[in-house]
Protein backbone atom coordinates (compact mmCIF):
# COMPACT_ATOMS: atom_id res chain seq x y z
CA UNK A 1 0.00 0.00 0.00
CA UNK A 2 1.07 3.42 -0.99
CA UNK A 3 -0.33 5.77 1.45
CA UNK A 4 0.64 9.14 -0.25
CA UNK A 5 -1.10 7.75 -3.60
CA UNK A 6 -4.08 9.62 -5.24
CA UNK A 7 -2.78 12.80 -3.61
CA UNK A 8 -0.49 15.08 -6.13
CA UNK A 9 0.15 14.17 -9.46
CA UNK A 10 -2.09 14.10 -12.09
CA UNK A 11 -0.50 14.13 -15.78
CA UNK A 12 -0.74 10.59 -17.14
CA UNK A 13 -0.32 10.79 -20.35
CA UNK A 14 4.10 12.01 -20.73
CA UNK A 15 7.09 10.61 -19.72
CA UNK A 16 7.42 9.47 -15.97
CA UNK A 17 10.38 11.98 -15.47
CA UNK A 18 10.50 14.49 -18.01
CA UNK A 19 14.28 14.71 -20.30
CA UNK A 20 14.77 18.13 -18.42
CA UNK A 21 14.72 15.66 -15.04
CA UNK A 22 16.72 12.80 -16.34
CA UNK A 23 19.53 14.73 -17.65
CA UNK A 24 20.01 16.93 -14.66
CA UNK A 25 19.58 13.82 -12.62
CA UNK A 26 22.50 12.14 -14.24
CA UNK A 27 24.69 15.02 -14.66
CA UNK A 28 24.47 15.72 -11.12
CA UNK A 29 25.40 11.80 -10.27
CA UNK A 30 28.42 12.34 -12.61
CA UNK A 31 29.26 15.78 -10.66
CA UNK A 32 28.79 14.54 -6.94
CA UNK A 33 31.00 11.37 -7.72
CA UNK A 34 33.92 13.66 -8.96
CA UNK A 35 32.75 16.28 -6.35
CA UNK A 36 33.25 13.77 -3.22
CA UNK A 37 35.82 11.50 -4.30
CA UNK A 38 38.32 14.78 -5.08
CA UNK A 39 37.19 16.62 -2.13
CA UNK A 40 38.34 12.94 0.10
CA UNK A 41 41.74 13.79 -1.04
CA UNK A 42 41.83 17.25 -0.39
CA UNK A 43 40.97 16.48 2.91
CA UNK A 44 43.77 13.68 3.28
CA UNK A 45 46.05 16.71 2.84
CA UNK A 46 44.76 18.47 5.92
CA UNK A 47 42.72 15.94 8.29
CA UNK A 48 40.69 17.16 11.12
CA UNK A 49 39.65 13.48 12.27
CA UNK A 50 41.61 10.15 13.12
CA UNK A 51 41.21 8.98 9.73
CA UNK A 52 42.32 9.45 6.40
CA UNK A 53 40.46 8.14 2.94
CA UNK A 54 41.98 5.43 1.81
CA UNK A 55 43.84 6.69 -2.15
CA UNK A 56 42.44 3.82 -4.05
CA UNK A 57 39.16 5.76 -3.83
CA UNK A 58 40.23 9.31 -4.22
CA UNK A 59 40.54 11.41 -7.25
CA UNK A 60 42.92 13.49 -8.14
CA UNK A 61 46.18 11.76 -7.16
CA UNK A 62 47.87 14.36 -5.18
CA UNK A 63 46.39 17.68 -3.38
CA UNK A 64 46.66 20.06 -6.76
CA UNK A 65 44.75 17.45 -9.02
CA UNK A 66 42.35 16.98 -6.53
CA UNK A 67 41.88 20.90 -6.22
CA UNK A 68 41.44 21.03 -9.98
CA UNK A 69 39.40 18.13 -10.29
CA UNK A 70 37.02 19.74 -7.23
CA UNK A 71 36.87 23.63 -9.12
CA UNK A 72 35.78 22.27 -12.32
CA UNK A 73 33.06 19.90 -11.38
CA UNK A 74 31.53 22.47 -8.81
CA UNK A 75 30.55 24.94 -11.75
CA UNK A 76 29.05 21.72 -13.41
CA UNK A 77 27.36 21.03 -9.91
CA UNK A 78 26.10 24.46 -9.19
CA UNK A 79 24.48 25.70 -12.85
CA UNK A 80 23.51 21.44 -13.23
CA UNK A 81 21.48 22.36 -9.85
CA UNK A 82 20.27 25.75 -10.94
CA UNK A 83 18.00 24.26 -13.96
CA UNK A 84 17.11 21.55 -12.21
CA UNK A 85 15.41 23.90 -9.27
CA UNK A 86 14.59 26.67 -11.93
CA UNK A 87 13.08 23.87 -14.66
CA UNK A 88 11.15 22.04 -11.51
CA UNK A 89 10.01 25.80 -9.64
CA UNK A 90 8.81 27.27 -13.10
CA UNK A 91 6.99 23.76 -14.29
CA UNK A 92 5.54 23.70 -10.48
CA UNK A 93 6.29 19.82 -10.52
CA UNK A 94 8.48 20.76 -7.49
CA UNK A 95 5.04 21.55 -5.74
CA UNK A 96 2.98 18.84 -7.37
CA UNK A 97 5.92 15.77 -6.20
CA UNK A 98 7.22 16.53 -3.42
CA UNK A 99 4.19 18.09 -1.36
CA UNK A 100 1.67 17.95 0.66
CA UNK A 101 4.34 16.47 3.61
CA UNK A 102 3.90 15.76 6.79
CA UNK A 103 5.73 14.05 9.77
CA UNK A 104 2.76 11.74 10.15
CA UNK A 105 3.07 10.55 6.63
CA UNK A 106 6.71 10.22 6.35
CA UNK A 107 6.23 8.18 9.70
CA UNK A 108 2.91 6.08 8.57
CA UNK A 109 5.38 5.23 5.15
CA UNK A 110 8.59 4.51 7.26
CA UNK A 111 6.29 2.12 9.79
CA UNK A 112 5.04 0.46 6.40
CA UNK A 113 8.31 0.13 4.64
CA UNK A 114 10.01 -1.31 7.62
CA UNK A 115 6.95 -4.05 7.51
CA UNK A 116 7.29 -4.58 3.63
CA UNK A 117 4.31 -3.10 3.06
CA UNK A 118 5.21 0.17 1.28
CA UNK A 119 4.80 -1.00 -2.43
CA UNK A 120 5.86 1.89 -5.48
CA UNK A 121 3.71 0.42 -7.59
CA UNK A 122 3.14 4.12 -9.42
CA UNK A 123 6.60 5.84 -10.53
CA UNK A 124 5.05 8.97 -10.91
CA UNK A 125 4.58 9.02 -7.22
CA UNK A 126 6.71 9.63 -4.38
CA UNK A 127 6.00 8.08 -0.78
CA UNK A 128 6.47 10.50 2.18
CA UNK A 129 9.82 8.91 2.93
CA UNK A 130 11.05 9.57 -0.62
CA UNK A 131 10.11 13.04 -0.49
CA UNK A 132 11.45 14.01 2.72
CA UNK A 133 14.74 12.14 1.61
CA UNK A 134 14.97 14.16 -1.52
CA UNK A 135 13.95 17.12 -0.04
CA UNK A 136 16.47 16.87 2.59
CA UNK A 137 19.51 15.91 -0.47
CA UNK A 138 18.31 19.29 -1.69
CA UNK A 139 18.82 21.49 0.99
CA UNK A 140 22.27 19.05 2.03
CA UNK A 141 23.60 20.37 -1.71
CA UNK A 142 22.61 24.13 -1.17
CA UNK A 143 24.45 23.94 2.46
CA UNK A 144 27.50 22.10 0.42
CA UNK A 145 27.54 25.16 -1.84
CA UNK A 146 27.04 27.51 0.83
CA UNK A 147 29.61 26.37 2.67
CA UNK A 148 32.27 25.24 0.02
CA UNK A 149 31.75 29.45 -1.03
CA UNK A 150 33.43 29.91 2.19
CA UNK A 151 36.06 27.66 2.03
CA UNK A 152 36.65 28.89 -1.44
CA UNK A 153 36.43 32.58 -1.19
CA UNK A 154 36.46 33.06 2.85
CA UNK A 155 37.72 36.60 2.42
CA UNK A 156 34.79 37.68 0.01
CA UNK A 157 32.55 36.06 1.98
CA UNK A 158 32.60 37.44 4.94
CA UNK A 159 29.06 36.62 6.21
CA UNK A 160 28.74 33.17 5.61
CA UNK A 161 31.61 32.51 7.04
CA UNK A 162 30.70 34.17 10.20
CA UNK A 163 27.12 32.46 9.88
CA UNK A 164 29.41 29.28 10.09
CA UNK A 165 31.34 30.67 13.12
CA UNK A 166 34.66 30.93 11.56
CA UNK A 167 36.71 29.10 8.49
CA UNK A 168 37.52 25.94 10.39
CA UNK A 169 33.40 25.47 11.58
CA UNK A 170 32.63 25.97 7.72
CA UNK A 171 35.47 23.21 6.90
CA UNK A 172 33.44 20.73 9.83
CA UNK A 173 29.99 21.87 7.88
CA UNK A 174 31.12 21.04 4.58
CA UNK A 175 32.57 17.90 5.86
CA UNK A 176 29.23 16.78 7.56
CA UNK A 177 26.81 18.07 4.98
CA UNK A 178 29.70 15.93 2.53
CA UNK A 179 28.59 12.66 5.07
CA UNK A 180 24.82 13.48 4.96
CA UNK A 181 24.98 13.33 1.18
CA UNK A 182 26.95 10.09 1.00
CA UNK A 183 24.60 8.39 3.20
CA UNK A 184 21.58 9.56 1.28
CA UNK A 185 23.61 8.10 -1.96
CA UNK A 186 24.01 4.66 0.04
CA UNK A 187 20.61 4.08 0.84
CA UNK A 188 19.13 5.67 -2.50
CA UNK A 189 21.46 3.04 -4.86
CA UNK A 190 20.47 0.70 -2.79
CA UNK A 191 16.63 1.22 -3.26
CA UNK A 192 17.11 1.80 -7.05
CA UNK A 193 18.95 -1.41 -6.91
CA UNK A 194 15.86 -3.24 -5.32
CA UNK A 195 13.22 -1.58 -7.56
CA UNK A 196 14.94 -1.79 -11.07
CA UNK A 197 11.72 -0.25 -12.56
CA UNK A 198 12.76 3.37 -11.24
CA UNK A 199 16.17 2.90 -12.33
CA UNK A 200 14.47 2.03 -16.09
CA UNK A 201 11.96 5.10 -15.43
CA UNK A 202 15.19 7.67 -14.83
CA UNK A 203 17.06 6.32 -17.82
CA UNK A 204 14.33 6.17 -20.38
CA UNK A 205 11.41 8.43 -18.95
CA UNK A 206 9.04 5.60 -19.33
C1 LIG B 1 24.46 6.18 -9.80
C2 LIG B 1 23.84 6.84 -8.83
C3 LIG B 1 22.34 7.07 -8.79
C4 LIG B 1 21.31 6.26 -9.18
C5 LIG B 1 21.38 4.86 -9.78
C6 LIG B 1 20.07 6.99 -8.92
C7 LIG B 1 18.80 6.53 -9.19
C8 LIG B 1 17.64 7.25 -9.03
C9 LIG B 1 16.32 6.79 -9.37
C10 LIG B 1 15.99 5.40 -9.94
C11 LIG B 1 15.43 7.77 -9.07
C12 LIG B 1 13.89 7.71 -9.23
C13 LIG B 1 13.32 7.10 -7.98
C14 LIG B 1 11.87 6.70 -8.15
O1 LIG B 1 11.26 6.91 -9.21
O2 LIG B 1 11.33 6.14 -7.18
C15 LIG B 1 16.18 8.88 -8.55
C16 LIG B 1 15.65 10.11 -8.16
C17 LIG B 1 16.37 11.09 -7.51
N1 LIG B 1 17.71 11.05 -7.22
FE1 LIG B 1 19.04 9.62 -7.80
N2 LIG B 1 20.39 8.18 -8.35
C18 LIG B 1 21.76 8.28 -8.26
C19 LIG B 1 22.49 9.32 -7.73
C20 LIG B 1 21.94 10.42 -7.10
C21 LIG B 1 22.68 11.40 -6.37
C22 LIG B 1 24.20 11.40 -6.19
C23 LIG B 1 21.77 12.30 -5.92
C24 LIG B 1 21.96 13.54 -5.09
C25 LIG B 1 23.00 13.85 -4.45
C26 LIG B 1 20.46 11.87 -6.35
C27 LIG B 1 19.30 12.53 -6.06
C28 LIG B 1 18.04 12.18 -6.53
C29 LIG B 1 16.87 13.00 -6.35
C30 LIG B 1 16.80 14.36 -5.62
C31 LIG B 1 15.82 12.33 -6.99
C32 LIG B 1 14.40 12.85 -7.15
C33 LIG B 1 14.45 13.81 -8.33
C34 LIG B 1 13.12 14.43 -8.67
O3 LIG B 1 12.15 13.70 -8.90
O4 LIG B 1 13.06 15.67 -8.74
N3 LIG B 1 20.60 10.72 -7.05
N4 LIG B 1 17.51 8.54 -8.53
Amino acid sequence: MNSTAGTSTTDYTGPIHPAWLRATHWINAIAVAIMVTSGWRIYNAAPFFEFLFPKSITLGGWLGGAIQWHFAAMWLLAANGLVYLICNAATGRLLRKFFPLSPRAILADALAAVKGRLAHDDLRQYNAVQRAAYLFVIADSVLLLLSGLVLWKPVQFPLLRELMGDYEAARRVHFLAMAALVAFAAVHLAMAALVPRTLLAMIRGR
